[in-house]
């Protein structure tokens, strides 16, 4: 019988994987690069490559030597077992969110179709969970001038130090009340109901998935003083865990992702070095092996 590592019922088998999972854990973000060479036709070892990346720390990085549009886009990540999409209202017919910087709206309503530094969060931490977000994928078209680099912490590592420092704290985070996100209201009405939830909750499969913003303003934590003390060591593994990654996308390369936590820092764009990503998200994970 499957034991769940996440069950706080008992640790062996938690213990079991974390030690895997620690002593597998990658160095520096080109550990986890994967060259592929045509992204709408992958072979077998471009696809085993990524997905064993993502077993190891949950995303993994790629450098198309092929261009990439949106319909390729969703071509490759259709390979990696990424098919039902997540399109919010900014999103195009495929479901795909363009980031760039509007020379006409240079401070849009949502920081990330803004040059701004953007703070530690995963996505859809705003979304009910009918529409919960299990992985991503940024792809770079172009980079900016300067800036927009990337940061990257697996969620699994942020909760192996949450509970080996007090199991409370998973429990904590886990509660289905832990955080509210308010609704979210423009002058043409309610455009989403607010939400509440867990930070850290199971899919069906057993999978952990954590819903997370480090953003402050309008963000209602539940009244518990064990949830606060979590958020302080959450906050502070997010300013100096050693198993961030850091990585500036370049043209062509991409990250695909178990929707782990995620930072940007700002950006300038010139007159012929703009940032262009596109951004598909999905229901779907990236399958890997149960708990490698
Ligand atoms: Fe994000």
């Amino acid at each position: 019988m499957f034991d769940c590592p996440y069950s706080l019922e008992t640790n062996a088998a938690y213990e079991k994987w974390r030690d895997r999972k620690l002593n597998a854990y990658p160095g520096k973000a080109e550990d986890l690069l994967t060259e592929i060479r045509d992204p709408v036709n992958l072979t077998k070892r471009e696809i085993d490559s990524i997905r064993k990346t993502v077993g190891l720390a949950n995303f993994a990085l790629y450098q198309s030597r092929g261009v990439m549009d949106k319909a390729d886009l969703v071509c490759f990540a259709a390979q990696l077992g990424l098919n039902r999409i997540v399109a919010n209202p900014e999103a195009d017919q495929y479901g795909i969110s363009t980031l760039r910087v509007d020379s006409i709206d240079p401070r849009p309503r949502y920081i990330p179709y803004g040059n701004q530094p953007l703070n530690w969060h995963t996505d859809g931490y705003y979304n009910p969970d009918s529409a919960r977000i299990r992985s991503f994928v940024l792809h770079c078209t172009s980079p900016a001038d300067q800036g927009g680099g990337n940061r990257m912490l697996d969620h699994e590592i942020v909760y192996i130090r949450l509970r080996d420092e007090n199991p409370r704290f998973i429990r904590a985070l886990m509660h289905p009340e832990a955080m509210r996100i308010p609704a979210n209201v423009s002058e043409k009405g309610i455009l989403r109901n607010d939400t509440v939830g867990p930070v850290f909750s199971l899919d069906r499969c057993g999978h952990l998935n954590m819903r997370y913003t480090a953003r402050t303003r309008s963000i209602q934590w539940r009244d518990e003083p064990v949830l606060d003390l979590a958020r302080q060591r959450i906050a502070t593994l997010l300013e100096k865990s050693d198993c961030i990654f850091s990585h500036t996308l370049q043209a062509g390369q991409g990250l695909i992702c178990n929707n782990v936590l995620h930072a940007r820092t700002g950006f300038t764009d010139s007159a012929n070095q703009a940032r262009l990503i596109y951004r598909a998200r999905y229901h779907d994970r990236v399958e890997t092996t149960p708990h490698s």
